[in-house]
């Protein structure tokens, strides 16, 4: 197959295993490309594409702009607090103001869940979903897999835990549905009230001991408490968190044998994960983001030669 069975990147839920395949095969392409002297390919120099960010990020938009740029498409960069949304106009309204100066594709970061899906909807451009308020990431679960299958030669099999805050994550469900698709087996571990309750209904194994969750899998995602959405408290203190739910070296030099620790950054060193294992070679954090340029290239590119057709 060359091309997606998608004509927008909403979520990993509308994806096929063999979409996933696509973009990988494509992402090593590009990795190689961006480790070159001169890191760009003219394919997109006919493509505009709007990022349009209503919600704080680093990495994410970073690494899309750069990810288009590699590709020279023509980027515009729009976030909702220097914006006209904070005078009152709605989502379409500020959308197809955009797309009528001529915009091929939308790279939409948004707190409501749902965001992308409604203007795939109502305008004419190609959408991709750079996260959806507590919903969907599917870029981030992409990159994962990626970077799982770079370190490990593959994800089918692969025992995984995605340890936190799953309640409020849209990491953690993009990246169940990624897993799942790929074949691993998929573990969330974190404190009951941040496991949501249709949690079973997702086919994965529930545990709320971190150290039997560690000595099960080949990879631990550890995520970050969400406290933006937080409107009461889900645990008695962060020190109580980090203890019960937080990784450190002495934890993992228990462990009778060594696991790929992986986090989508930001990250709270202390809390969800200590420093001295954020920074050893245990972690593939940096790896994570070096594969999202590479990863979101391949997103883009197969997007846009669907619009080109
Ligand atoms: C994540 C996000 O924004 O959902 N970060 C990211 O995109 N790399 C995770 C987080 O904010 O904790």
């Amino acid at each position: 197959m060359s091309e997606l069975s998608v004509n927008h990147l909403l979520g990993i839920k509308y994806l096929k295993a063999s979409d996933v395949d696509l973009i990988f095969e494509t992402a090593d392409h590009f990795k190689e490309v961006i480790n070159r002297p001169i890191k760009k390919v003219p394919s997109l120099r006919d493509i505009t594409i709007a990022n349009l960010f209503f919600e704080n990020s680093t990495r994410t938009k970073l690494s899309f702009e750069l990810a288009e740029k590699r590709l020279s498409a023509d980027v515009i960069n729009f976030s909702a607090s220097q914006s006209s949304v904070k005078k009152g106009e709605t989502l379409i309204d500020t959308v197809n103001n955009i797309l009528s100066m001529k915009v091929d594709m939308v790279v939409m970061r948004h707190p409501n869940p749902g965001a992308g899906v409604f203007l795939s909807n109502h305008i004419n451009a190609s959408i991709v979903n750079a996260g959806d308020g507590a919903h969907e990431h599917p870029t981030q679960a992409l990159l994962d897999s990626y970077s799982i299958r770079e370190k490990l030669g593959e994800v089918k099999g692969k025992n995984v835990v995605i340890v936190g805050d799953i309640l409020h994550s849209r990491v953690a469900l993009s990246n169940i549905y990624a897993l799942q698709l790929q074949g691993a087996n998929v573990m969330v571990c974190g404190p009951k009230t941040l496991l949501p309750k249709y949690i079973n209904k997702l086919g994965v194994k529930v545990e709320t001991n971190l150290r039997k969750a560690l000595e099960w899998c080949d990879v631990a995602n550890m995520l970050r408490v969400q406290n933006e959405r937080m409107d009461i408290n889900y645990f008695p203190s962060t020190r109580e968190y980090s203890q019960q739910f937080g990784v450190n070296k002495a934890l993992l030099n228990s462990l009778n044998k060594e696991i790929v620790i992986m986090h989508p950054g930001p990250i709270n060193r202390g809390v969800e994960i200590t420093s001295d294992v954020a920074d050893s070679d245990q972690a593939i954090i940096l790896d994570q983001v070096q594969n999202g340029v590479a990863v979101r290239m391949a997103v883009i590119y197969l997007l846009a030669s669907k619009i080109k057709q």
